[in-house]
C-alpha cells in the first residue's frame, strides 16, 4: 500500500537527479503528527507541532534581549517591527547534513528593514542565519564586493613604515558609503536593530510564536512585517532519521540504525523498496544506492495563530506572498487575506519581484500595483519602491496611486 501511495507517477513531484519528493500525501506513519496535522483546528496544530521539537537552545537568550528591546521602545511609546526574512530550511536529518531550502536572499527584508528604520520604527530582524542583513547588504554580494570599494593609500611621507600604506574608501563610493555607514551606526547606537537568527523552519516559528507574545504591551505600535519565506512542508521530528542517510549498502551489522535512522524517538527515518529509501516513514531498514524518496507533512499556517491569538490586539500584520505563476499571484494573495483576515498582502512573483509587486488590501483599491520605473531599474539594488509605498499606506493614503504605482496589466 505504502509502495503504491509513493508510486513516483501518480502524485505530485519535484525531482532531482537523485533526490525525490513526494510532497502533500498523507502520511501512513503511526506518528502522533500524521496524517491529520494539516486538518487540525489552528490551536490544536500548534500545540501538536510544538510539542513536536525541543525550543531551540537560543531561544531563551532571544527572548531575553527581545524582552530588554521591547521595553525600551514601550517606554518610548515608539513603534517596533517585526521583520522576518530569508529562507527557513527543513532537515532531512536531526545531525543534519542535507535539508531542504527555501528560496530567498533576505533583500527584501534587509532592505525594508533600512526603511522602517527611517520612517522611525524600532526593528526586530528576524532572518535566515547568514542571509542579507540592513546595511551590510550594500557590500555583502559577491557581485558587490567590499574589497572592490577599498583601496590602499599610498605610505605618508615620513612615517616610520614606508611598506604600506592604510586602506581607504575609493573616492567615487566615499559619499554612499559614508551616509549607509552613518545610518547604521545611528541604528547600533540608538538601539534601534535587533538581529535574531534563525535556520530551521521549526526555529523560526518558535522564534515567530515568542516574538508576538513579547510584543503584547506594544499593542497598536506593533507590526508584523512577515517576508521570510517559509516551508510549506517538513519531517517531523519523531520520523526524521538521527544520522545521516546512507546512500550506499553497509554491511549488515551496521544496518538498521545508524543511516537508516533512529531519532530520539527510536523511529527509523528510511524504508527500503526495491529501488528507493524512504525517509520520513517509521520501518527501520537498510539505505543502498537507490532513489531517495522524502515524505514530507505540511506545515501549519501559522499565520492564523499569529493573527488571532500571538499577536498583540490592534497590531498590523503584513504578510506576502510569493509565485511564479503570473495568473496566480492576485488569486492567491486575495485568498491568503480573506483567510487570515490580516491587513495587508504584498504579492510578487519570483521573476519580478525586484521592481514589482502588488498590495491586497481589505478596503479600496483592494489591488495596487507598484512599479520601479524602468530607468531605475538597474540602479535599485532590490525591491526598495515597495517598501515606499508601504509607508504611504500606513500614512492612512489608502486611495491615492504614488507616481511610480501603475493599474495592473490584464
Ligand atoms: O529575500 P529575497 O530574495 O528578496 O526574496 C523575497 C521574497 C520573494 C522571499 C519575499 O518577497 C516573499 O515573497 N516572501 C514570502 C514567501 C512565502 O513564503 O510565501 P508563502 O506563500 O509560502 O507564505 C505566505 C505567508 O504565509 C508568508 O508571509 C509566511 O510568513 C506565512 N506562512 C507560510 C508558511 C507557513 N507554514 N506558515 C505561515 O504563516
Amino acid at each position: 500500500l505504502r509502495r503504491n501511495l509513493l508510486n513516483p507517477s501518480a502524485l505530485p513531484q519535484f525531482s532531482h537527479p537523485s533526490i525525490l519528493f513526494t510532497v502533500g500525501i498523507p502520511s501512513l506513519s503511526s506518528s502522533t503528527m500524521s496524517p491529520s496535522l494539516g486538518d487540525m483546528e489552528p490551536a490544536e496544530a500548534e500545540s501538536v507541532y510544538f510539542n513536536e521539537y525541543p525550543p531551540p537552545k537560543a531561544l531563551p537568550k532571544h527572548e531575553a534581549l527581545a524582552r530588554a528591546f521591547i521595553d525600551l521602545h514601550v517606554e518610548a511609546n515608539r513603534r517596533v517591527v517585526l521583520v522576518t526574512s530569508g529562507g527557513t530550511t527543513v532537515p532531512l536529518e536531526a545531525q543534519t547534513v542535507r535539508f531542504i531550502d527555501n528560496f530567498s536572499a533576505g533583500t527584501r527584508g534587509a532592505t525594508s528593514a533600512e526603511y522602517f528604520l527611517e520612517q522611525g520604527y524600532a526593528v526586530i530582524f528576524l532572518h535566515r542565519q547568514y542571509s542579507l542583513l540592513p546595511y551590510s547588504r550594500h557590500y555583502s554580494h559577491s557581485t558587490n564586493c567590499f574589497l572592490d570599494f577599498m583601496d590602499e593609500a599610498p605610505p605618508v611621507p615620513g612615517a616610520a613604515n614606508q611598506d604600506h600604506g592604510s586602506i581607504v574608501v575609493r573616492d567615487e563610493y566615499q559619499t554612499e558609503m559614508r551616509d549607509v555607514l552613518r545610518k547604521y551606526r545611528y541604528a547600533k547606537q540608538n538601539n534601534r536593530l535587533l538581529l535574531l537568527p534563525f535556520t530551521t523552519v521549526a526555529e523560526y516559528m518558535f522564534e515567530l510564536r515568542s516574538l508576538a507574545k513579547l510584543m503584547r504591551p506594544l499593542g497598536p505600535n506593533a507590526l508584523f512585517y512577515l517576508a521570510a519565506a517559509v516551508s510549506d512542508f517538513f519531517i517531523p521530528r519523531s520520523r526524521m532519521a538521527e544520522h545521516k542517510i546512507q546512500s550506499s549498502e553497509l554491511p549488515p551489522e551496521y544496518q538498521g540504525g545508524g543511516g537508516g535512522g533512529g531519532g530520539d524517538s527510536g523511529a527509523d527515518s528510511a524504508v527500503e523498496g526495491d529501488d528507493e529509501i524512504y525517509t520520513g516513514e517509521n520501518e527501520a531498514k537498510p539505505a543502498s544506492q537507490k532513489k531517495l524518496v522524502i515524505n514530507l507533512d505540511p506545515v501549519p499556517k501559522f499565520l492564523h495563530r499569529l493573527v488571532d491569538g500571538w499577536a498583540p490586539d490592534g497590531s498590523m500584520v503584513v504578510s506576502f506572498k510569493l509565485e511564479t505563476d503570473p495568473t496566480l499571484l492576485v488569486y492567491k494573495a486575495r485568498t491568503a487575506l480573506q483567510r487570515y483576515s490580516h491587513h495587508l498582502v504584498i504579492g510578487n512573483l519570483l521573476s519580478t519581484r525586484k521592481w514589482e509587486v502588488v498590495f491586497i488590501t481589505p478596503d479600496p483599491p483592494h489591488e495596487r500595483w507598484i512599479r520601479v520605473p524602468k530607468a531605475r531599474r538597474s540602479k535599485s539594488i532590490s525591491g526598495v519602491e515597495d517598501q515606499v509605498g508601504l509607508a504611504e499606506i500606513m500614512k492612512g493614503d489608502k486611495g491615492a496611486a504614488g507616481s511610480e504605482s501603475q493599474q495592473a496589466p490584464n
